[in-house]
């Protein structure tokens, strides 16, 4: 595996990049920065390969970045109301970040760590982990949390994500990858034309906060309905409650799943033109689908793109938000002894 500096952190840390390949020529530039994913080569159905990954071109870009591009997502993913949550009879506190809601593990979450790597590629498969030790309080999580990241890029186009973690206190986790991708080439378009499947008959509606309300919804008649390809463009701007309040789709569906372990196939995206498939495939209980509604322009990603709004979709494999604060929802919980596990494929293809 390849390895080159990317650049030193504000406090002086190196971050590297290190290059997976396979050999159909799909390579992966994953940094030990918030354990990105900086550039992500994938063929389209003639074999000529392009970056589906946004991103930037330097450290400096991730270290100021506020859209989590490519990154790790952690201690907590997606949203806690009000920052606030309660764990056997006591109430923690986190960061703001967001409103009045505490966003992606708070104002410096495990997309702004500098992780250990270790190139541990083994039967041919490059694979990188990475290992991060989040400290009692950090954030304002309990518990000293060791979690570990292992990236593997498989002889079938898959990059599969292995997340685990322990903690030796009582404590929530919810961990995924942050990961903009555009089939047709990063910073090139939007991402409406792209056709989407998602394996899920109910959703978690949100109020006007991004939160869930608590229900789960079904997606039948409803513009979030795709249990049938259709792409994101076709009814985004459909006059949908939901989608209004998310200004497009930034929610988490429900794959259905017969056991609680098994990988399902959640999700999987097609672009017409380049032909470039993308599946994503989990054991966890949820994916957030969003269709990029934040990005506005302002940032300047690799080779001088600008990311205007739409111009990356993200299939972040989750638990649902705020599930600290809904006990009816999968739990969160870790608890000393017990291992968190979780992996994601997204694996690629064309046709
Ligand atoms: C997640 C959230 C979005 C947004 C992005 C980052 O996808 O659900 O609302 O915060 O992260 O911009």
């Amino acid at each position: 595996m390849k390895k080159q500096l990317f650049g030193k952190t504000r406090e002086g840390g190196e971050a590297y990049l290190y290059t997976l390949r396979n050999q159909n020529g799909v390579r992966a530039d994953i940094t030990n920065y918030g354990g990105a994913i900086v550039n992500l080569l994938v063929p389209d159905r003639a074999g000529k390969l392009a970056d589906v990954a946004l991103g930037y071109d330097t450290l400096a870009g991730y270290e100021t970045d506020k859209a989590y591009l490519g990154a790790i997502i952690g201690r907590f993913a997606n949203r806690i109301a009000h920052g606030r949550f309660t764990l056997h009879g006591v109430t923690y506190s986190l960061p703001r970040n967001n409103g009045e809601n505490s966003l992606h593990g708070g104002a410096a979450g495990f997309d702004k760590r500098l992780w250990t790597a270790n190139d541990i590629s083994g039967n041919g498969a490059p694979a990188l982990e990475l290992t991060y030790l989040s400290r009692d309080g950090e954030e304002g999580y309990p518990g000293n949390l060791s979690a570990k990241i292992v990236y593997t890029l498989t002889s079938q186009n898959e990059l599969k994500i292995d997340y685990s973690a322990a903690t030796d206190k009582s404590t929530v986790v919810n961990l995924t990858n942050h990961s903009y991708f555009n089939l047709a080439g990063q910073g090139e378009d939007d991402i409406l034309r792209h056709g989407v499947t998602i394996h899920a008959r109910h959703f978690t509606p949100v109020n006007a906060s991004l939160i869930p309300t608590g229900e789960i919804r079904s997606v039948q008649g409803t513009p979030l309905d795709f249990t049938r390809m259709a792409t994101i463009g076709s009814r985004i701007s459909a006059d949908d409650q939901q989608l209004k309040l998310a200004g497009g789709y930034d929610h988490n569906w429900i794959p259905g799943r017969e056991s609680d372990r098994a990988l399902v196939l959640a999700a999987k995206v097609h672009e017409p033109v380049s032909g470039r498939v993308l599946e994503v495939l989990t054991s966890q209980p949820g994916i957030q689908f969003y269709s990029g509604n934040f990005l506005d322009g302002t940032i300047c990603g690799k080779q001088g793109k600008l990311y205007q709004r739409r111009y990356g979709f993200c299939l972040e494999t989750q638990h649902y938000p705020d599930s600290p604060n809904h006990p009816d929802f999968p739990s969160t919980e870790l608890q000393p002894g017990q291992h968190y596990r979780e992996t994601t494929v997204f694996r690629f293809s064309a046709r």
